[in-house]
């Protein structure tokens, strides 16, 4: 049958697509092959939320073709949220890419496969919209961590972003689903799991029946054997108090809850079509510390978006030293064509938002250092996740934050405790306890 190989870029939630779509071959009878090379089919499984996501795109693509002459019967098909918006173009510019699949019908894949090379025919097959997650028996690759959407596109609309473009309107899924493929995975053996959604707070919105992520979460807390829970991304305007409780309420629910900012002005909130303040951002990170005062929140942020001024950036960074995040992805804005933002003024000079951008990143780097360094001394458990090769493994602590320690590659998969020695801004480093 072959071997393929995946690339993934962009969000967990196209991670979670790759695992499904390795899946799918898998059980089509397709191998994994280790590179490219070694490949008969090759997927790129792309992003589009950042102008750099195309750009790496079109060079990665661009290698392939390289690849394509050496090895003519080599298939490349393309994936995922660019492939999604920008099908059209990678025809016109790759017409020797074999397929182009759409974020609604990675199911539709080993198909597609097949009637490629039953004809010999390029397919573009992107559709608009489309529900195709069957998750029955699915498992992931890593044997004690695993991914589950537990909603799909996204209605906020967010003025700069593409996403509820290239992955379509918002869909729950059937909680009884999720909760059976939950089991199912922990009965394979995952200890750890992260929901997922573009906002899991407005999970169960579209149901007839009160049901919303707080009560979806409780009960996957209760499933026997699952230690350690993770969910992401929350928006601030539907995060509420029954989250916070459920959290503080489950043990193995971690305290760690990802909260975008994104921006500490109200007037460039608002022009992000945000639906929430400065103050009420903050009045939420005051309630969730009441009940849970270790709960570790981290962010994303924007810089630079079009209209913003120097005021408004001063904002944002006093947000930043008001909460303290434990970490937080900053960005500077990109235009996305065919979003609102794309239409507005952009006349701030590029070097400028770069020097408001490492302004900003200095200061969260001195913050998550101190944040890091508060933990010296402190005997904390770990899960630990893989090896560099060279005697040193890393793990996660509940926080989420990266340990590097020195140990055997046989404790992977497996809870460890370590003291924490040293502190960096991007990680820290334990030794074995227990
Ligand atoms: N659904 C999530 C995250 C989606 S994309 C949420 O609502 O937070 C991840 C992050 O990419 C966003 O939080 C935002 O900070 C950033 N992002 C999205 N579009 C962007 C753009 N056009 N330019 C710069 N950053 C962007
Ligand atoms: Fe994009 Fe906003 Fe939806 Fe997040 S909530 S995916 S930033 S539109
Ligand atoms: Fe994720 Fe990028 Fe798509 S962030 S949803 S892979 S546009």
């Amino acid at each position: 049958m072959g071997k393929y190989f995946i690339e993934t870029f962009g969000c967990q939630m196209n991670e979670f697509d790759s695992e499904r779509i390795a899946y799918l071959l898998d059980k089509s009878g397709y191998l994994k092959a280790d590179n490219a090379g070694e490949s008969d089919i090759v997927i790129i499984n792309t992003c589009a939320v950042r102008e750099k996501a195309k750009n790496r795109l079109y060079g990665h693509i661009g290698i392939l073709k390289g690849l394509k002459i050496l090895k003519p019967g080599l298939m490349i098909c393309i994936g995922g949220c660019s492939a999604q918006n920008l099908k059209d173009e990678i025809l016109k510019i790759f017409p020797f890419v074999d397929i182009i699949f759409g974020t609604h019908n990675i199911s539709e894949l080993p198909d597609l496969i097949f009637e490629k090379n039953r004809t010999g025919k390029s397919i573009c097959d992107v559709k608009n919209d489309g529900f195709d997650y069957i998750l029955d028996d699915f498992k992931n690759s890593s044997s004690f961590k695993a991914c589950l959407p537990v909603s799909i596109g996204c209605n906020n609309f967010c003025s700069y972003c593409i996403v509820p473009y290239v992955r379509g309107k918002e869909i729950s899924l059937n909680p009884k689903e999720v909760i059976k493929s939950a089991e199912n995975l922990v009965s394979k053996g995952v200890v750890e799991l992260t929901l997922l959604g573009q906002n899991v707070n407005s999970y169960g919105k579209d149901f007839e029946k009160e049901y919303g992520f707080a009560e979806l979460l409780d009960n996957i807390a209760h499933i026997n054997g699952l230690k350690r829970i993770r969910f992401m991304t929350s928006h601030p305007k539907d995060l509420s108090i029954d989250l916070i409780d459920v959290i503080f309420k489950n043990k193995n629910i971690m305290n760690h809850i990802h909260l975008p900012l994104q921006s500490g002005s109200d007037r460039i909130l608002q022009s992000m079509n945000r639906k929430y303040s400065k103050e009420s951002y903050l009045e939420i990170i005051k309630n969730i510390r009441k009940r849970i005062p270790d709960c570790c929140i981290t962010t994303d942020i924007i810089v630079g978006f079009p209209g913003e001024n120097y005021l408004d950036f001063i904002e944002t960074m006093d947000v930043v030293k008001k909460v303290r995040f434990s970490k937080a992805y900053t960005f500077i804005f990109s235009k996305r064509e065919g979003t609102e933002a794309c239409k507005l003024d952009d006349i701030i000079p590029k070097e400028e938002k770069k020097q408001w951008f490492n302004e900003l990143l200095l200061l969260q780097n001195l913050i998550s250092m101190e944040e890091n360094k508060k933990i010296i001394g402190k005997n904390l458990e770990i899960l630990v996740e893989g090896s560099d090769g060279k005697g040193m493994m890393h793990g996660r602590l509940e926080n989420s934050s990266i340990v590097n320690f020195e140990g055997n590659t046989d404790l992977e998969g497996k809870f460890v405790k370590l003291k924490i020695i040293e502190a960096k801004s991007f990680y820290l480093i334990g030794e074995i306890t227990g």
